[in-house]
């Protein structure tokens, strides 16, 4: 199986480094890019061919779009003349329908439609996959074992994407910003901005494993740090007179919205 990936951004040098590291051979992996001296250097760091749109769609089994959503137009440009409707299209940009894909290649193409986030830069993403009209149970699990060395994956319907995007494509945001505003508070304190930083990423760290190791809800796990009458409690009241949860509700909600607000321009 051949596989190209068209534009070797931040996303696409992470699965292509995935792919590798994955176990898959350099000699069957291609990319796209558009500055030559950018492709040099991927060849030369992982011995992976750069190769122009058309020969990667004309000659790949597995096309993997990841480009902005801005410059779709011009990829599908140089991908409609090249593809058989054999080839499976795998889409990793935000915000864009199977639909816009099998509107613009040949009868037939199967498509499956990725949202993956950031982590994917450390092994770590969590990406959710949904199939176009064309696309098998076969092709989905193509996608799977590709996605698979790169982070954990999810297949749900088309239609849950926006979703999808509001909660794990934008989720290392809200990640980021919560830890922010930890380390503004241990600087309210009066900790050296170093310390409060090694506190608070580390205790990020060591709360995501217990949570995805322990297998326990995160309720249980907050209430094993919670005695009666402590600090814990003391701050959780805060959280809820400030809102907090509503908060994030709403903003996840709002991320949503504004998801589908964007996906409406491909319709
Ligand atoms: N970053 C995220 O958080 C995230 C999360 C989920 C999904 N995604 C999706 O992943 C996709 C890639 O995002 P990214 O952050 O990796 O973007 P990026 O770093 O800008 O990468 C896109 C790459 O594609 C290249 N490119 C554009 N048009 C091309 C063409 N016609 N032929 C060949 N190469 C072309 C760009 O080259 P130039 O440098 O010349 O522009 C750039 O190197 C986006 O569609 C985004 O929606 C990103």
């Amino acid at each position: 199986m051949t596989i190209a990936i068209l534009g070797a951004g931040k996303i696409g040098e992470a699965l292509l480094a995935g792919l590798i590291y994955g176990g898959f051979d350099p000699a069957d992996l291609m990319f796209t890019e558009r500055y030559p001296t950018r492709a040099a250097q991927l060849t030369e760091q992982y011995g992976v061919r750069g190769v122009e749109v058309a020969e990667a769609g004309a000659t790949a089994d597995v096309i993997i779009v990841a480009v902005k959503p801005q410059d779709i137009d011009a990829v599908l440009a140089d991908l409609r003349a090249n593809v058989t409707g054999k080839t499976l299209v795998v889409s990793l940009c935000a915000g864009l329908p199977t639909a816009l894909y099998e509107r613009n290649l040949p009868d037939g193409t199967p498509v499956v439609r990725v949202m993956p986030n950031t982590p994917m830069l450390v092994g770590e993403a969590m990406s959710a996959i949904s199939p176009g009209t064309h696309a098998t149970d076969e092709h989905l699990q193509i996608v799977e074992d590709l996605l698979l060395t790169v982070g954990k994956v999810v297949r749900v319907p088309e239609n849950q994407q926006d979703a999808v995007t509001a909660l794990s494509g934008s989720g290392p945001a809200y990640f980021f910003f919560l830890v922010e505003a930890m380390i503004d508070a241990g600087i309210l304190l009066g900790l050296p901005r170093t310390v409060a930083a090694e506190l608070i990423i580390q205790s990020a760290v060591g709360s995501a494993k217990m949570l995805r190791e322990s297998g326990e809800h995160p309720v249980a796990l907050r209430e094993a740090v919670t005695s009666p009458g402590g600090t814990t409690i003391a701050a959780i009241r805060e959280l809820e007179v400030h809102g907090v949860r509503a908060a994030f509700l709403a903003a996840i909600e709002a991320a949503q919205l504004r998801s589908a607000e964007l996906g409406k321009a491909h319709q």
